[in-house]
Order: C-alpha cells, then structure tokens, then sequence
C-alpha cells in the first residue's frame, strides 16, 4: 500500500463564538446592535455608497466597535481567545507575543449583495462571526491558495474529498465564528435570500 500525507495544509477553524467566551454574547443583542450601528452611522452609509458597496459596513467609518460597544467588547474577549487556540492548532511560535484584534467591523448584506473575492493584507489570522443567515443566503467561498500555480492541472471530481476541493463553500450558522489565515482568498456570493445577512468580520495581526 502507498502512503500518501497531506503537506502544506490550509486549516479552517469553526466554533461556536460562546464556547470560549467567559461572558456569553447574546446573539439577539448583538443583531440588534449591529443593526441599530448600521442605521445611525451616516459616514458608513456614505462611504458605501460612494463605493458602491452593498448595504453597510462600519470598515471605513467606525474603528472602535469594542471600545464604544459593550457587546462588541466581549466579542473581542471571546474572539481572542478562539483565536489564541487557532494559533495553537497552527502550530505558530509567536515567541510569548499574542496576536491582536486591530479591527472589527460589521457586515450587512442585503438581497442581491455580493463581496468580491479578497485578502486582508496585514493581518495574520481574520475571520467572522455570523449575526443573521437567513434561509438560502450565500455561504463563505474559500479558494485553494495554489490556483495561480495550477496551469495543466485537471478539475477535482464533485465528489472528491473537501480537503482536495480547489473551492470550499462553508454555511455556518449564527452564533458560530469562522478563523483562518489572512491571505487565504475568499468571497461572499450573491445573498439571494431576501434578508439581511449580516456578519462581524475581523482581523488579528501583531499590533
Ligand atoms: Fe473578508
């Protein structure tokens, strides 16, 4: 019999944001408030419309959720240490040094919304917690870092194994928190539910 391992492997860690959070995050509350953040902030709204980005985010308009928001502080708390275990899981030598959150922001997503594929430069490990998924809104689309690399490579068969997909799509449900690397690429396709989906993205670097 042949061996065969994996190398170079991509991790993705998903959990419940209250397992680790020694204050629970109510998700009612937090749902409400981020809401309630979307529909007072005038800059944000600006901002995306200018951008012609779809519903809100607070990304370019509020950069102290935690410190303005009770709430938004125990997400961090929770989150950190969720955070902590991935970089465990990761096996990352952070020389006694602790990541931090260096930004947090809300995502409100609205029927017809989409979010392009992207990175998060300057960060080590981003991720999100999910607010809102209403019936039938988009998944989280993950793409096989190595793709620029793959000029001959065949396409993976439907029914091969997740972990040698070239594209991931992963449903959570509310209340549960997405971690992985900064420069993996992903997208949010089109919400095509016809409420809000709404998320609390983040990222965590040195600083
Ligand atoms: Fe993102």
């Amino acid at each position: 019999m042949a061996e065969i391992t994996s190398l170079f492997v991509t991790r993705l860690y998903r959990a419940r944001l209250n397992d680790l959070a020694r204050r629970k995050v109510d998700p009612e509350e937090l749902r409400d408030s981020c809401e309630a953040i979307a529909d007072d902030d005038e800059a944000g709204q600006a901002w995306c419309e200018e951008q012609g980005y779809p519903g809100y985010t607070s990304y370019a308009s509020l950069n102290d959720l935690p410190w303005r928001f009770p709430i938004f502080g125990l997400v961090e708390k929770a989150l950190d240490r969720h955070v902590a275990a991935f970089c465990d899981d990761l096996g990352f030598d952070l020389q006694g040094r602790k990541l931090k959150c260096n930004a947090l922001w809300i995502n409100i997503l609205p029927q017809g919304g989409t979010h392009a594929s992207h990175i998060h430069p300057h960060s080590v490990i981003s991720g999100t917690t999910y607010v809102a998924m209403p019936e039938g809104t988009s998944a989280l689309k993950l793409e096989d870092p190595r793709l620029p690399m793959m000029m001959l490579a065949p396409v993976v068969k439907k029914d091969a194994a997740p972990e040698l997909q070239r594209f991931v799509y992963v449903k959570p449900s509310v209340g549960e928190v997405l971690l992985w690397e900064s420069w993996l690429r992903h997208e949010v396709p089109m919400n095509m539910a016809e409420e809000d989906r709404i998320s609390v993205s983040f990222n965590y670097g040195w600083a």
